[in-house]
């Protein structure tokens, strides 16, 4: 006999697990169904939080060999323990998904083992790894299995030396020449993670610019900030072949082992020999075994995309979709949104996603975060705008961080002053773009920004002098 629930959700990740624990508040009776025996999804296990623990710990290293005795500080010879930052970075992660897994315990959220396959509308099975299947049934079933690395038909993963994000925060030794392929959030983050821990680094990016889709100016600054750092870039280049020699026989043969990818840039061939190398082209919506197609959900061709309408609910009746799954930024904050919003109105409350003010950060030192419109997005809709910005080189907070790369660029309709987008790349950006978002989200002029008190001496000036800058003029500058 089948078990019966109000909501069944298929992937535990930041958009199905934060729905289930949001039903179970609203008074529903829940069951998560996911493949991994650990909650979490991507993010937790495999993704944002096991790199940015690798981030942390990479940075700190940095500082310690370059920037300590800057500060005064002489910590003797600074050697690297890459087996224990290792550790370190697979309890941060046990210890959030064991979170997670006290917290479906705490809201009484059933917790299925397996791979979930929907059977139609309200129905589906899991297979459980011991073997045997389960029937589920509910009246509403949300889809957030979210998505897996997409891959390169010149380049196929072989998890050792060609490789997707997960095994990249797994390597026992540091490469010598860590090739990078595609340059977006994961190739620059985790292409700083080994170059900082003393990898050559190369990024292989096809676009004429790395980041395409933010703006332009501030991508510029961070590929310069990275060069700085030792990282090389080649735009404009696409890879089409590769050769793996194991390091043994390349012995025999006096010639380099590794991978060697073969590319093409401005009509010339380029070769590129390293020792692992890293595909990150972006990633793919994960549906495999999810029975979409028998259960006659409709997918997007192209992008594999589930098609949903402003209720997130595909063409099957009861049947919803969240996150990676469906169109957007892939990110896990967005898909917490959704879900959040999506189990609210099942529940008959009013929620919606504010699409215009969803942040996006990329870890580099120093970090990028983005909210609402590019400068290129705002003169593409042809309104007359204002920029202002303000240099961390200005800030005193930032001068006695010792970080005063970057700068806040704040974007403004000339008209109403109304606020358009931010863009911070800088100490903190990740924590200080919160603020903007706030201000999007609440339709802020910059003038409501810069009237805003900010303590003295923090980073969040960069903010309101920026604001300023947009509005009338800066102070400190
Ligand atoms: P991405 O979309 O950020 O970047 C992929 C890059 O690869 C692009 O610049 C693209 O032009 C380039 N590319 C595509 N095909 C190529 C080819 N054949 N040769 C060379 N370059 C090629 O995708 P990425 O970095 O794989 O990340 C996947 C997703 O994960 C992103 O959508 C991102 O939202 C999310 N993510 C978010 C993070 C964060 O919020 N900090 C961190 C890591 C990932």
């Amino acid at each position: 006999m089948a078990e019966r629930y109000d909501l069944v959700v298929i992937g535990a990740g930041p958009g199905g697990y934060v729905a289930a624990i949001r039903a179970a508040q609203l008074g529903m009776r829940v069951a998560v169904v996911e493949r991994r025996p650990t909650l979490g999804g991507t993010c937790l296990n495999v993704g944002c939080i096991p790199s940015k623990a690798l981030l942390d710990s990479s940075e700190l290293y940095y500082l310690a060999r370059e920037r300590f005795s800057h500060h005064g500080i002489r910590a003797g010879e600074v050697g690297l323990d890459l087996g224990q930052m290792l550790r370190r970075k697979d309890d941060v992660v046990k210890n959030l998904t064991n979170g997670i897994a006290g917290l479906f315990k705490k809201n009484k959220i059933t917790f299925v083992h397996g791979q979930g396959r929907l059977l139609g509308a309200g129905k589906m099975s899991v297979q459980r790894p011991e073997g045997r299947s389960t029937e589920l049934e509910a009246p509403a079933v949300i889809l957030a299995t979210g998505s897996e690395p997409a891959a390169l038909k010149a380049l196929p993963f072989d998890g050792e030396h060609v490789v997707s994000s997960t095994e990249a925060l797994c390597f026992k030794t540091v490469p010598e020449h860590f090739i990078v392929v595609g340059g977006g959030y994961i190739g620059l983050e985790l292409g700083s993670v080994w170059a900082r821990l003393g990898a050559k680094v190369t990024v292989l990016e096809f676009l004429p610019r790395i980041l395409g889709p933010s703006d332009a100016e501030m991508a510029g600054l961070v590929q310069k900030a990275l060069q700085k750092q030792g990282l090389t870039f080649h735009c404009e280049t696409e890879v089409v072949g590769h050769e793996y020699k194991p390091e043994a026989q390349a012995r025999d043969t006096a010639e380099a082992g590794g991978v060697k990818v073969k590319a093409r840039s401005h009509g010339k061939e380029l070769t590129f020999q390293g020792d692992r190398v890293l595909v990150a082209v972006g990633r793919r919506p994960f549906t495999e075994g999810l029975g979409l197609a028998e259960a006659g959900v409709v997918v997007d061709g192209k992008s594999g995309r589930v098609q949903v309408d402003e209720g997130f609910q595909t063409n099957v009746r009861g049947v919803y979709a969240i996150g990676d799954l469906i169109a957007g930024p892939m990110l896990a904050h967005k898909a917490s949104e959704e879900g959040i919003a999506l189990v609210e109105r099942l529940a008959g409350h009013k929620a919606h996603v504010n699409y215009d003010a969803i942040p996006s950060v990329i870890y580099t030192a120093p970090e990028l975060a983005s909210v609402g419109l590019t400068e290129e997005q705002v003169k593409e809709s042809g309104r007359q705008y204002r920029v202002g910005k303000f240099p961390f080189a200005a800030s005193g907070r930032a001068r006695c961080l010792d970080e005063t790369e970057g700068l806040v660029k704040v974007l403004t309709d000339a008209r109403t002053d109304r606020v358009l987008g931010v863009h911070i790349l800088g100490p903190r950006a990740s924590d200080l773009i919160a603020e903007c978002v706030l201000a999007m989200e609440y339709a802020a002029s910059a003038e409501d920004i810069a009237r805003t008190c900010h303590a003295h001496p923090t980073l969040s000036e960069a903010v309101g002098e920026a604001a300023r800058a947009a509005w009338t003029a800066a102070l400190h500058i």
